[in-house]
């Protein structure tokens, strides 16, 4: 694990590293940098424009007295008036930067916020986030997905980051702070990483089990889990029939983190199918990548990791139902009728919207065994939010005014942006069944509503429940890997939202 030393001086190592925004001062900070490596100021300004994850590098020419040796100049983009330098910039341009030069580091850089780099424009306020930034961006920045290789990627020597601040910094001060919360989400995020881009042959329904025990140990989380035919015996019954045609059999776990004082409460679930091959209405096309069907799980044992290792003052109830949707002569059928744990009968029209029958156990359970305050839940549901959002946005669905704009507001705060899609009765009207009390697809346009609709139905009424669908956010093709990659979409969006639940705001 990577180390962050704050200095109030300006002790560079061998490799100096200067975030440099576009702004009004580029020039000048330059021709300080310029100065301090012995270089001619014109050169480096023709040479270096900050466009956003830019990137630039040059030996000092002699003998430095500092005994830098390699400085890297990390372009932040264009700032103004009504678009500030912000975290996340920091964050992407971090990641980027330790991702690509993890394996030529020396084992002690410096990150300058207080000489040349736009950072040391900051206020005392501002800081903590930058630094929070710096630190988690870089931390992911050193995610290995090499895992499953003969000879895996060795662990790269780099490993302590000093970062020169201009403010004072104490023990519990903010700055401190806000790196151990980098420390304690990034690694939640690195699992999450882990987890989904593993294959289901190598991560399965036992194995999120597993993770959940292994996450309730390190944290003080109790963790409580039925599996196989205790899902059946605990009239999970809906969970059930998605995962009872596959060798591994279903998991239902339940974390709760529970501190001595606690104002609010949240209950989270994740859609965990660590396979979807559509079932009987098998996939013709896009089947392989349907091991990411698990990443809305994932994400929530990294948002229920984070809360308690922050020691959050929230009661939190946390719900993983996992199964692997498939074929086999124990597999459920389209047409079949099968129970559910809310009491409501549900036809199956269509084993391949197998996400929202598994939710919707998860959700009636919670709903029927805790009371929260808020309920949230996040899942791989819909192709059709793709078509909708693009890979640029998460879709959300609430009937909370309040919590709609919160969440957009979020969105926009950590990049890990939602839009609002509608929950109006309407769309319900397709999922009426003749035999049954609901049936789970209709042949109709709006995909992601009548699945929201759906699940809404397993709710009991809850007054604050909001509904991800990230079909197409939680991988994402980048500059990380050769193939589409787990991304850890919403758990910083719901670890702000739960932090904001303490600050009161
Ligand atoms: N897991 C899929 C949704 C999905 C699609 C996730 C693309 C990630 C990327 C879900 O279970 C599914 O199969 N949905 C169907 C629903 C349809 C049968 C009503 C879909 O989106 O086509
Ligand atoms: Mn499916
Ligand atoms: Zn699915």
């Amino acid at each position: 694990m990577l180390h962050f030393k704050l200095t109030q001086e300006f002790q560079p190592a061998e490799v100096l590293v200067v975030l440099l925004a576009q702004d009004p001062q580029l020039k000048e900070n330059l021709a300080a940098i310029a100065s301090f490596a012995h270089l001619t100021a014109d050169d480096l300004v023709a040479n270096f424009k900050a466009e956003k994850k830019d990137s630039t590098a040059f030996y000092t020419a002699h003998q430095h007295p500092t005994g830098v040796k390699k400085i890297y100049l990390l372009g932040l983009g264009e700032t103004k008036e009504d678009k500030p330098l912000s975290p996340e910039a920091v964050r992407q341009v971090m990641r980027s930067f330790v991702h690509k030069n993890k394996t030529t580091l020396p084992t002690v850089i410096s990150i300058d916020c207080l000489q040349f780099s736009s950072l040391k424009q900051l206020s005392a306020a501002q800081l903590p986030a930058f630094v929070e930034a710096l630190a988690g961006g870089s931390l992911l920045g050193l995610y290995e997905i090499g895992k499953y290789k003969q000879e895996p990627p060795k662990p790269v020597a780099f490993d302590t980051l000093r970062i020169h601040l201009a403010v004072k910094t104490q023990a519990n001060d903010p700055i401190e702070k806000s790196i151990d919360k980098a420390k304690v989400v990034a690694v939640a995020q690195l699992r999450v990483f882990d987890m989904v881009n593993t294959p289901s042959n190598r991560f399965t329904p036992e194995d999120f089990a597993k993770t959940a025990e292994l996450i309730g140990s390190e944290a003080s989380i109790n963790v409580k889990v039925f599996r196989g035919k205790e899902v059946k015996e605990q009239n999970l019954h809906a969970l059930w029939s998605v995962g009872k045609g596959s060798e591994n059999l279903p998991t239902f776990s339940i974390l709760e983190y529970k501190p001595a004082h606690f104002t609010k409460s949240i209950g989270l679930v994740g859609k965990g199918v660590n396979f979807d091959t559509g079932g009987y209405n098998i996939k013709t096309q896009g089947m392989a990548p349907m091991k990411i069907d698990m990443a809305g799980a994932a994400t929530m044992l990294g948002v229920m990791e984070s809360i308690a290792k922050l020691q959050l003052p929230i009661h939190v109830v946390c719900i993983i139902p996992a199964c692997e949707n498939m074929i086999s002569g124990n597999a459920y059928k389209p047409s079949d009728i099968i129970d559910s744990y809310a009491g409501y009968t549900i036809e199956v029209e269509d084993t391949d919207a197998e996400g929202r029958i598994m939710m919707a156990d998860a959700l009636a359970y919670l709903t029927k065994n805790y009371q929260t305050d808020y309920l949230l839940d996040i899942a791989t549901l819909t192709g059709a939010s793709i078509i909708s959002l693009g890979l640029k946005a998460g879709a959300m669905f609430t009937n909370n005014e309040e919590l709609a704009t919160k969440f957009y507001d979020l969105g926009q705060q950590t990049e890990e942006k939602v839009w609002r899609l509608p929950l109006w009765d309407d769309y319900a009207d397709a999922l009426k069944s003749d035999m049954a009390d609901v049936k789970n697809y209709a042949n109709s346009q709006a995909g992601s509503v009548t699945a929201a609709k759906f699940l809404e139905k397993f709710t009991n009424k809850h007054p604050a429940w909001v509904h991800f669908d990230v079909a197409g956010m939680c991988w994402m093709d980048s500059e990380f890997a050769k193939t589409r990659n787990a991304t850890a979409f919403g758990v910083r969006l719901m670890v702000e939202f739960a932090e904001s639940l303490v600050a009161g705001k």
